[in-house]
């Protein structure tokens, strides 16, 4: 496995990769759902790439980019032993060198959810991942559904700037009680982990009520949030159910429907989904 951390270098090495190359975009700390992602990676490509890099402008003044947890020497054995041919790694001054000033904006699905709640996030997300395709040039990049609006965002980039790559959505890998895994678990403390599992129940019930025939989607939202809000440590950011094209809210639920929420559990603010299908 090769590492890299200068774009030169990176394009370079691109140059004598097998085709098609497969491409795993993240920052780092990594988990099985990012080796899930590197795995299906290496399935269906002659060769894969994956990057670290904690993108600063995906973050805003407030949140967490100075303490996102790091450990490279972890991160590159496991990416090794999924199989990864070539870990690019940038510094933020190779990949942001001032004065940088263009972006990527996708507008319209980027000021809901998410994008409501992190101004400015996705607008920080779409310019690096343009730059990483850019830079890697992959036949194939992999997201997980577990950022759901993320790889909705990144489809309708893809598609409106006619982007020449295709982009694999990659089912969602949880812990044995149904946490969906994230870098940002690490921050509970072990009550706090106990309470984060009302995330993963609120979207199990709506699965439930959807399942026995609720079509109301008012009903879910309230039911779900009901049931948050009997976990004290757990304070919600939102609780939606959309419409998972436009990301519109929903009066009635229909086949596909996206339920999705962000709860804080003391200052750790987490996200899940699921699709009701
Ligand atoms: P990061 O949070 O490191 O996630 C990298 C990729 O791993 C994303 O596609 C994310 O959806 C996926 N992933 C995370 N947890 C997962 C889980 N439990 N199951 C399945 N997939 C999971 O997302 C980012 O980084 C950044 O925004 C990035 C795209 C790299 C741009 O900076």
């Amino acid at each position: 496995m090769e590492v890299v951390e200068r774009i030169d270098e990176m394009k370079q090495l691109r140059l004598k990769l097998a085709e098609p190359a497969g491409f795993v975009p993240t920052m780092g700390y990594l988990h099985e759902g990012h080796l899930a992602l590197v795995r299906q990676a290496r399935a269906e490509n002659q060769s894969v790439v994956a990057s670290i890099f904690v993108n600063p402008t995906q973050f805003g003044p407030r949140d967490d980019f100075k303490q996102y947890p790091r450990d490279t020497e972890r991160d590159l054995t496991m990416l090794e032993k999924a199989g990864t041919d070539t870990v690019f790694m940038p510094q933020v001054a190779e990949m942001y060198p001032p004065p940088f000033s263009s972006w990527v904006e996708v507008g319209r699905l980027t000021e809901r959810l998410e994008g409501a709640a992190r101004p400015g996030h996705f607008r920080g997300v779409t310019t690096v991942v343009t730059k990483l395709f850019n830079i890697v040039q992959p036949a194939r990049a992999y997201f997980g559904q577990k950022d759901a609006q993320q790889l909705i965002v990144i489809k309708k980039m893809v598609a409106d700037l006619n982007m020449n790559l295709a982009i694999v959505t990659v089912p969602t890998v949880r812990e044995p009680d149904g946490l969906a895994m994230s870098s940002r678990n690490s921050y509970l403390s072990h009550q706090e982990r106990r309470a984060a599992l009302v995330l993963y129940q609120a979207l199990c019930l709506a699965q439930k009520l959807w399942s026995q025939g609720e079509k109301d989607a008012g009903q879910l939202r309230r039911q779900m949030v009901a049931l948050i809000r009997r976990e004290t440590l757990a304070k919600i950011d939102y609780v939606s159910i959309a419409d998972p094209e436009t990301l519109d809210e929903l009066d009635t639920v229909k086949s596909p429907s996206l339920a999705s929420l962000a709860v804080k559990i003391g200052r750790t603010r987490l996200i899940d989904n699921v699709v009701l299908e």
